[in-house]
């Protein structure tokens, strides 16, 4: 029995970047499909604490949010897409309160209500706006509300890409076929059998790679689906070296990477050894407020040389009546573990956390397959260059989204009706009988990922790791053709090929910069203008789905 279904625009993902477009086009009498892996709420955006960046403080300015972004981004923003993304911050948020989501406000010294601005690393001015410490948790609830409520709108969750389709064919006007893309095969992981979605556009919201580390902040999803599946596909792939580790997570066996906000930081949170002193001003002149990088490796180089498990964040010089109004979920989160951050320091490790490269984008979110677009923490768009500065991701999710709905508008009735699309074959597989070689293999890789391509790299430690990467890619391939697919296979399948895509990109940046830092070439190379990693994939050795 075929298993289908058919749409405008394919939406690969239910986090800020997928939401805010589903809900920019769904007025245009288009029919949406939006695909979640797992629930809709299983997305980093709906875990974000710190907020979002823009541009409201009276002393503040548009230039001086981009002159910390690129400062932060260290050589290598697209000064560009910079501006573009800065100046809509406000648009952005005007947008979100449109869609429900109420900001944490406050009084100003006249007595009028404002938006209560956090600050945080990198940023030289007051500018984060954001709901307490869960400014993620309001933005997806009012998103998902407000896609629920929408007739144009279907909601698929527990739906898993298992690989786009692609074709080829020649528009009026062009000299020779190019490659488009048709819709994708999906999972149905509750009714576990593959569908085939037919779709005018799709686009790639699926969110960042940070599974890819034994340690990350990240919820189960983020295992770089899009990445894989679009290089899959015959997209160029861009600074993946720039893997963003958060230097404040929770240290407590039984926490799951939960995140201690950098705006606890911001407030004045300061960053101490066992014995209470402080080290941050060995680093940088900015102290705890210094860039991620700079305070992620200072911390990583303290527990390294002391030999301890982790530092501490101390916020407890601050009144509980304080702490409990600006940080109410991490107060309850250390709770359940017995730490009461009114009365005591908050143990501190980094983690990974957010993936700068990915896929190759350019100012309207268009990928180089025809009508793929990917948007959110997947896409590569220029703006983080080596290192993303606190709270610009779903800034630039909310304005990539938006550039994303203007070309999908603009040409949408230009788009030939997609071709008949033969169906998933799994004739020659059967059920697997061996699921360990999935879970030891998963394990195994964000090991030797954490070890040899963490915070601090070398080439040796960069080689050791891609050998094995081989290996695992042979193993995976091997079980992939024999068995029926699940969502942990397929999960493992991308992951190994991020993987590899993070060690190629690291392998040739000769340099350290931003994110990237190597004890081979610890310092940046400015004999010359800084240059993006970009990879290109060979179609031969990795195809995906084309008819
Ligand atoms: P996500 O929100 O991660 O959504 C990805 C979606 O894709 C999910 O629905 C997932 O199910 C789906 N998906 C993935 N693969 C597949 C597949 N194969 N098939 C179907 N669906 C798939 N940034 C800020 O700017 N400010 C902050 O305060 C902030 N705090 C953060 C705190 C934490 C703990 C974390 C983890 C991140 C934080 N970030 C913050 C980063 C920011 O939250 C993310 O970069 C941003 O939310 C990414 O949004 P997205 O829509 O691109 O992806
Ligand atoms: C945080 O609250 O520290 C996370 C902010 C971000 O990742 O942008």
């Amino acid at each position: 029995m075929p298993y289908s279904q058919n749409f405008d625009v394919l939406i690969v993902g239910s986090g800020g970047a997928g939401l805010s477009l589903a809900l920019k086009l769904a007025d245009h009498s288009l029919r949406i499909g939006v695909l979640s892996k797992f629930a809709l709420t299983a997305a980093s955006t709906y875990y974000a604490q710190g907020g979002i960046s823009a541009v409201f403080g009276a002393d503040d300015s548009i230039e001086s949010h981009i002159e910390d972004t690129l400062d932060a981004g260290a050589g290598l923003c697209d000064a560009d897409i910079v501006r573009l993304t800065v100046t809509h911050g406000k648009s952005s948020i005007d947008w979100l309160r449109q869609q429900g989501v109420v900001f944490t406000e406050e009084q100003n010294a006249f007595g009028e209500v404002q938006l209560h601005l956090n600050q945080e690393g990198g940023h030289s001015h007051r500018r984060i706006v954001h709901t307490a410490d869960a400014t993620g948790k309001a933005v997806s609830l009012s998103l998902i509300d407000r896609a629920q409520e929408h007739a144009n709108i279907e909601l698929l969750e527990h739906h898993n890409v298992v690989e786009l389709i692609t074709g080829y064919s020649t528009a009026e006007g062009d000299q020779l076929p190019t490659k488009r893309i048709l819709g994708a095969y999906v999972l149905d992981s509750r009714k576990q059998k593959v569908k085939t979605i037919a779709a005018r556009v799709v686009v790639l919201a699926t969110g960042g790679a940070n599974k890819a580390y034994l340690y990350s902040t990240n919820p189960q999803s983020s295992t770089g689906d899009g990445i894989a599946l679009a290089w899959r596909a015959g997209c160029r792939v861009s600074n993946m070296e720039f893997m963003q580790f958060h230097p404040t997570c929770l240290y407590h066996p039984q926490a799951q990477s939960f995140l201690i906000s950098e705006a606890v930081r911001g407030e004045g949170g300061k960053l101490i050894l066992p014995d209470g002193s402080s080290f941050m001003q060995n680093f940088d002149t900015r102290l705890e407020l210094a860039p991620r990088d700079i305070v992620a490796r200072a911390i990583d180089h303290e527990i390294k040389k002391r030999g301890i498990d982790c530092v501490y964040l101390d916020i407890s010089h601050k009144s509980e009546q304080f702490i409990l109004e600006h940080f109410p979920t991490i107060y309850q989160q250390c709770l359940e573990f017995d730490i009461d951050i009114t009365k005591q320091p908050i143990p501190v490790v980094p983690a990974a956390h957010y993936t700068c490269g990915g896929v190759l984008t350019d100012s309207h979110a268009r990928t180089d397959i025809t009508n793929l677009y990917a948007v959110g923490e997947v896409a590569s768009t220029g703006l983080h260059g080596a290192n993303r500065m606190a709270s610009n991701s779903l800034l630039e999710c909310l304005v990539f989204a938006e550039r994303a709905s203007e070309d999908i508008l603009q040409k949408l009735a230009d788009i030939l009706p997609t071709p008949p699309i033969p169906d998933w074959d799994e004739s020659k597989v059967s059920d697997s009988d061996e699921e360990v070689v999935v879970s030891h293999n998963w394990e195994e890789l964000r090991r030797f990922m954490w070890d040899y391509v963490g915070i601090v790299r070398t080439d040796k430690r960069l080689s050791r790791a891609l050998s094995r990467v081989e290996l695992l890619k042979n193993e995976i391939a091997e079980y992939y053709s024999n068995f029926r697919v699940t969502s942990d296979l397929l999960e493992l399948r991308n992951l190994v090929i991020v993987a590899e895509l993070i060690i190629r990109c690291a392998q040739q940046r000769k340099e350290s910069r931003g994110l990237h830092f190597t004890l081979d070439y610890p310092e940046s190379d400015n004999s010359k203008t800084a240059q993006n990693t970009v990879l290109t994939p060979c179609l031969n050795k990795a195809p995906g789905n084309q008819i």
